[in-house]
């Protein structure tokens, strides 16, 4: 099989933040993004919230998910084989605008950079976690309108991601010749990668590091987890699933059951967690499409817990567009 058949582009991004309310308050805020759901994290025994933050549609490759760890008391440790910068687009001209928003709020950032012929901004959450705006023309995805930030110059979904690696060979490989993705450029320590044609949720950088020490694989508050493609349902992830297995790549999970997908993992030679997810489900499974994020939602299978889950949890005042609901 071609697995690029199967892959759209990417699903999601998911990394570990510090706590939940400075998280909200950052990615609505700061990056503009609509808060669209509120429930936990499915795995372990700890309480922990599972944030998700995506455009103004809540669409398939524009959703940021965030564990904020910070009350469970669990650090990550920056490094190697990890996701280093979680991208975002948004119009060129936008820059600009976000270099001046990014410094209203005291954000360190980079300014406007350039890397591949792109025009880029990157900087940290409050927590430490990377993340970049990238300039994209052709990106015609409804971003979601903020105060501060409008409609024009909002984030319209993922970019793709730079992945930190001390060797590029093997995840060059596993890229190419077990994912199907395209190899389009080296720019000093930087290779770049499209699924397919590239464009809006198809991009994905290695960031040659031979130096830098291996980062932590656990959640932990500063550091990404994970990155999620897109495959339309179940039977296409478990063909997906055979398929990298028949690679050599055993360590690919069962089809776990998130609510809103379905999802498989595995371990990349980088180090970076992949997941694929299924796109049939969606956020409107269990709230009203207009009302997605206004209460903490649990899973059918975590609903006999509630009080035991949500007691420890952080208490959180949610935007103002969810507290009327
Ligand atoms: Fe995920």
């Amino acid at each position: 099989m071609n697995p690029n058949e199967y892959i759209t582009g990417l699903h999601h991004l998911t990394v570990s933040v510090g706590s939940a309310q400075e998280d909200i308050d950052f990615v609505t805020q700061v990056m503009g993004m609509r808060m669209i759901k509120q429930t936990v994290l499915f795995d372990g025994t700890a309480s922990v919230y599972h944030l998700y933050y995506a455009n103004a549609d809540a669409e398939v490759g524009s959703v940021w998910t965030t564990f904020p760890f910070k009350k469970a008391g669990v650090y990550g440790k920056k490094g190697s084989g990890q996701i280093e910068v979680s991208g975002f687009s948004v119009h060129p001209d936008a820059l600009p605008f976000w270099k001046q928003h990014l410094n209203k709020h005291k954000v360190k950032n980079t300014g406007i950079t350039e890397r591949f012929g792109q025009k880029m901004i990157q900087f940290e959450d409050p927590s430490g976690v990377g993340i970049g705006v990238f300039g994209d023309a052709n990106d015609s995805r409804n971003a979601w309108q903020t105060d501060e930030v409008s409609k024009d110059n909002g984030i319209r979904g993922i970019h793709g991601a730079v992945l930190s690696v001390r060797e590029v060979e093997m995840m060059d490989k596993y890229l190419t010749e077990v994912l199907g993705f395209n190899k389009v450029g080296q720019e000093g320590q930087y290779h770049r990668y499209h699924i397919r044609d590239g464009g809006a949720r198809k991009v994905i950088e290695l960031h040659h590091e031979p130096d830098l020490p291996q980062g932590s694989w656990t959640f932990g508050v500063g550091i990404p987890h994970h990155m999620a493609f897109a495959t339309a349902n179940d039977e296409q992830s478990a063909e997906l699933k055979a398929y990298i297995e028949g690679t050599g790549y055993t360590d690919v999970t069962e089809i776990k059951d998130r609510n809103y997908f379905h999802s498989i993992y595995t371990r990349t030679p980088g180090g970076q967690l992949f997941e694929f997810a299924t796109s049939d489900i969606g956020f409107a499974v269990d709230e009203p499409k207009d009302l997605l994020g206004h209460e903490l939602l649990l899973p059918p299978f975590f609903e006999h817990r509630r009080n035991e889950i949500v007691a420890p949890l952080e208490k959180i005042t949610v935007p103002h567009y969810l507290q009327s609901t």
